[in-house]
């Protein structure tokens, strides 16, 4: 009778400790459902206020045993920090990942290392070059003198038409590949064969391996085409994805049909499309923003940068017009790629981080916005 009940108890022992385990991993890995509610976002919450947060169980450094993972989390997040701090983020793995992982903390701006953690691990810079409508020689010229000002972040797809010739300046350059972080993007006419499209991407650049893969947009067999980047990321062709033109809705769908958590969102952003109601969600999310369009795009970007208040903030800060609406972008916690063949206006979209818009002068630039799309998509 006594051994009965110690096998009963037990029992209800492991059951117990079953569905807690499962309880766990689900709070790291399920993927919300409503905005503000979600079991992702409790965590974001909790560690906000920590520039290195601890890490979920789900996030791993190969050979580690459970125990020492725990043990050491907080030290192996610490370490990794600091060393892309000192190689500003070029895309050096913080540490292995697992199963649906993300990386979960604060997606804070590191405006002295220019980057930000994303939730895969990486670093990425905060600051780039766009390359939507430059081809050829323009392409690689640009690319070069991003590269040579500073530049390490370069935002390509397959519908620019560019991927050899920015791959090639990547090559070509003296920046070491590690520091280089190429975005690159499949667009919906892909999504039928998303496996060779993901191979033909990595052919055309032909730099290693791509730091970032988005969905251009969304799109028949959207699903099935990130479950496929999904695997080329297991497979060590990526490190980390993301997605363009996803918006409130469009993200509520899609993140419950996925297992890896978008490291990243592209949506239009400028003062005059500003989407203040989609970027908190998608911080809220842990997922990191970047704005596409930054200066209105082409043939909108007169009337942005001649606009009366940025000219005004401009002046105030012996800055031009552009490097305000950039700078504003960055204090919002939005990074930047604008697009540019000019190598002086490259240069200038770098000089960025030695100067600050007051609060008063951001509201300025906030009450600008008009919902004023400046593409269909
Ligand atoms: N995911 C998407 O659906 C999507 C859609 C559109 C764009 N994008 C990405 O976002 C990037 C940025 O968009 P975009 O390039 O089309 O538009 P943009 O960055 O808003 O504007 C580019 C225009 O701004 C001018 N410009 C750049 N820097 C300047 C400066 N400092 N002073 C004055 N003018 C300056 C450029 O002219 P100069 O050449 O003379 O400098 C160019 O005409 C694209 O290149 C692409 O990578 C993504």
């Amino acid at each position: 009778m006594k051994q009965r009940y110690k096998l009963l108890l037990a029992g209800l022992l492991m059951v117990i400790f079953s569905a807690c385990e499962k309880r766990t991993e689900s709070s790291v890995d399920k993927v919300p459902e409503q905005y503000g509610q979600s079991e992702s976002a409790e965590i974001t919450e909790q560690t906000e206020n920590t520039e290195i947060t601890g890490q979920t169980e789900s996030v791993k450094t190969t050979g580690q045993t459970e125990q020492e993972h725990s043990a050491t989390s907080e030290t192996i997040q610490t370490e990794t920090q600091t060393e892309n701090n000192l190689t500003n983020g070029g895309g050096q793995r913080p540490q292995m990942q697992e199963g649906g992982h993300t990386v979960t903390g604060d997606r804070t701006f590191n405006f002295e290392t220019k980057t930000v953690l994303l939730n895969s691990g990486y670093e990425m810079p905060i600051y780039g070059i766009g390359t939507y409508s430059l081809t050829g020689d323009t392409c690689a010229a640009s690319v070069t003198a991003a590269l040579n000002s500073g530049v390490r972040l370069i935002d390509t797809a397959h519908m620019y038409h560019n991927e050899e010739i920015v791959g090639e300046a990547v090559r070509n350059s003296a920046v070491p590949r590690e520091e280089i972080f190429v975005i690159t993007k499949l667009y919906p006419n892909q999504f039928s064969d998303p496996e060779t499209a993901i191979e033909e991407a990595l052919a055309k650049l032909d730099i290693d391996y791509i730091d970032m893969m988005l969905l251009h947009h969304p799109g028949e067999g959207d699903v099935e085409a990130y479950l496929a980047m999904e695997k080329a990321v297991a497979d060590g062709k990526i490190r980390s994805l993301g997605l363009s033109n996803w918006y409130v809705e469009e993200l509520e769908e899609f993140l419950p049909q996925i297992n890896i958590t978008p490291a990243l969102v592209q949506n239009e952003i400028h003062p005059y499309y500003q989407e203040n109601d989609v970027i908190p969600y998608i911080h809220s999310l842990g997922i990191v923003v970047q704005g596409w369009y930054p200066l209105g795009g082409r043939g909108y970007t007169a009337q942005l940068l001649g606009n009366e208040v940025i000219s005004e903030i401009a002046a105030a800060h012996g800055r031009s017009s552009a490097q305000v609406i950039l700078r504003w972008n960055l204090q919002k916690g939005v990074v930047v790629i604008p697009g540019s063949s000019n190598p002086n206006h490259i240069q200038e979209n770098t000089e960025l981080f030695d100067f600050e818009l007051t609060e008063e002068e951001m509201e300025r630039i906030n009450a600008l916005d008009r919902g004023e799309k400046h593409d269909w998509y």
